[in-house]
């Protein structure tokens, strides 16, 4: 799978890009990840990508022309254009399902944006698909692509050994319950022991612990997704 980044910010990705499962997917040959520039494509001779606001207001603006050039050059790199993503806060909401409705895709293009945001006629010409990692803003769209590779690449075949498989995620599939807790040795620590359940050796009792600890957990601290439809359509405002 190949993943397009746009970026003011090019710099920010090789040490994330460098380590763990991702080098690994990377070095391996099932995940590509190219870097664009997007003041590559300024025509500007200071190399400018950003400008005020008409109408004034505080920060400045990603300005179309460099960013509908960069796009439309890096689509033709490759015979599948893939979806174009926008990460930005007024995206759909990413979840579960939207991470595995991308992770279908052959390449996937990455746009990000900084500064109070992008020209909006860059969204009208290019409708691209828009998508925010939560309620909240961050300084650029780069570290929302990289939630949104990390998470991808955990769904392809081979980039997941089988004893790290991801079938049994929270939120996978029709899985909605959040992960039940997790022990690893000592038995004890500071007083706290591990459940009995958990030492015996009877897998029935401990799927069903595990099952319960699940339920209570997700009824306990995030009782929403248990009201959530599988999949959600987002409608038009
Ligand atoms: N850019 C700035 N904030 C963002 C967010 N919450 N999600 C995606 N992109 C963003």
């Amino acid at each position: 799978m190949r993943f397009d980044i746009l970026t003011l910010f090019p710099d920010i990705f090789p040490g994330y890009l460098g380590q763990s499962l991702l080098k690994r997917a990377i070095d391996g040959g099932l995940v590509q990840v190219c870097l664009h520039d997007i003041r590559k494509w300024s025509r500007d001779k200071h190399l400018k990508v950003d400008d005020r606001p008409y109408g004034g207001g505080p920060g400045m603006v990603m300005m179309v022309e460099p960013v509908v050039a960069c796009v439309e050059a890096v689509r033709t790199q490759s015979a599948e254009a893939g979806p174009l993503v926008m990460l930005t806060p007024q995206g759909r909401p990413l979840d579960q399902a939207g991470v595995e409705r991308l992770s279908r895709h052959e390449r996937i293009v990455l746009l990000c944006g900084r500064y109070e945001g992008f020209d909006e006629r860059i969204r009208l010409l290019l409708e691209p698909e828009e998508i925010s990692i939560g309620d909240y803003i961050l300084n650029g769209g780069e570290v929302a692509a990289m939630v949104i590779i990390d998470a991808v690449i955990r769904l392809l075949p081979g980039v997941l050994g089988d004893a790290e498989s991801s079938q049994c995620d929270s939120f996978s599939g029709a899985n909605r319950l959040l992960e039940f807790a997790q022990f690893t040795r000592p038995r004890e620590y500071r007083g706290l022991q591990v459940p009995e359940i958990l030492l015996g050796g009877d897998h029935g009792e401990i799927a069903r612990w595990r099952e319960e600890n699940s339920r209570r957990r997700t009824e306990a601290w995030r009782a929403d997704l248990l009201d959530k439809p599988l999949e959600e359509g987002r409608g038009n405002p």
